[in-house]
């Protein structure tokens, strides 16, 4: 399925949807417009969730979704200057709010949306992941971002192969794959935010809804064939080191 038409098919169905949302929060051409890409990507993730479509075709969409809206308005429609005075910056790591656009509490998105603030020098720890996908788009700030397929995973360790190190800022998305670009490690250069789009529960058989891996990157081992093999680590280990 190329990019536009993921989008495209999804399009005819969204237009039947209503987000049902309270007036206030989605006021304006630019709420309108705001209001159409949540039901987008809310669309595009219960079609993930169902396996309607797969993990590469939900993530051009986001990309494609993502890339038509201005961060100006997108930062308008989650009510950023209240949520990032709200959740400040963290001393370690990274402080994050979950936004809620307004929404009555009846309406459940299959995506969680969150604002991340990450301080200059702070960093989203190295970290892997399973049973859960998600797109991340720098609102402000710019991040060195590392990203790695999953390759295999034991108790002690992940085997990984980098596929990116690059400066991103605002607007570049970036996107995890189920295996591919799974593990990923964005240090804030600046003060910086992100628009998160979070989606759990990819295989409704297994036991944990998600899970993450955290990663002692420094402690990384080349292997004979170009991957690397990286000592798993504690949330608390992990934040101390490179948080
Ligand atoms: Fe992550």
């Amino acid at each position: 399925m190329t990019r536009r038409s993921v989008v495209a098919q999804l399009g005819a169905i969204t237009a039947l949807l209503s987000i049902g949302c309270g007036a206030s929060a989605f006021a304006g051409p630019a709420g309108r417009e705001i209001e159409r890409l949540i039901s987008r990507i809310d669309e595009l993730s219960g079609s993930l969730r169902g396996a309607v479509i797969s993990v590469e075709d939900w993530r051009a969409g986001i990309d494609e979704l993502l890339s038509q809206v201005p961060e100006t308005d997108l930062m308008k429609g989650i009510d950023f200057e209240r949520l990032a005075a709200r959740i400040g910056f963290a001393e370690l790591g990274v402080s994050t709010a979950r936004i809620d656009f307004g929404l009555d509490e009846q309406r459940t998105l299959h995506f969680l949306p969150k604002l991340f603030a990450v301080n200059t020098g702070r960093s989203i720890i190295p970290h892997g992941h399973a049973n859960m996908v998600s797109a991340h788009l720098p609102l402000t700030g710019a991040f060195r971002l590392r990203q790695y397929d999953q390759v295999s995973r034991d108790e002690r360790a992940l085997t990984v192969r980098p596929t990116a190190d690059r400066v991103i800022r605002a607007g570049d998305l970036s996107s995890i794959g189920e295996d591919d670009d799974n593990v990923h490690w964005f240090i804030a250069q600046e003060p910086s935010y992100t628009f998160d789009v979070i989606v759990s529960g990819l295989d409704d058989g297994r036991e944990q809804t998600f899970e993450i891996f955290n990663l002692d990157m420094e402690a990384a081992e080349p292997t004979a064939n170009g991957l690397l093999n990286v000592p798993r680590m504690t949330v608390s280990e992990a934040l101390r080191k490179y948080g």
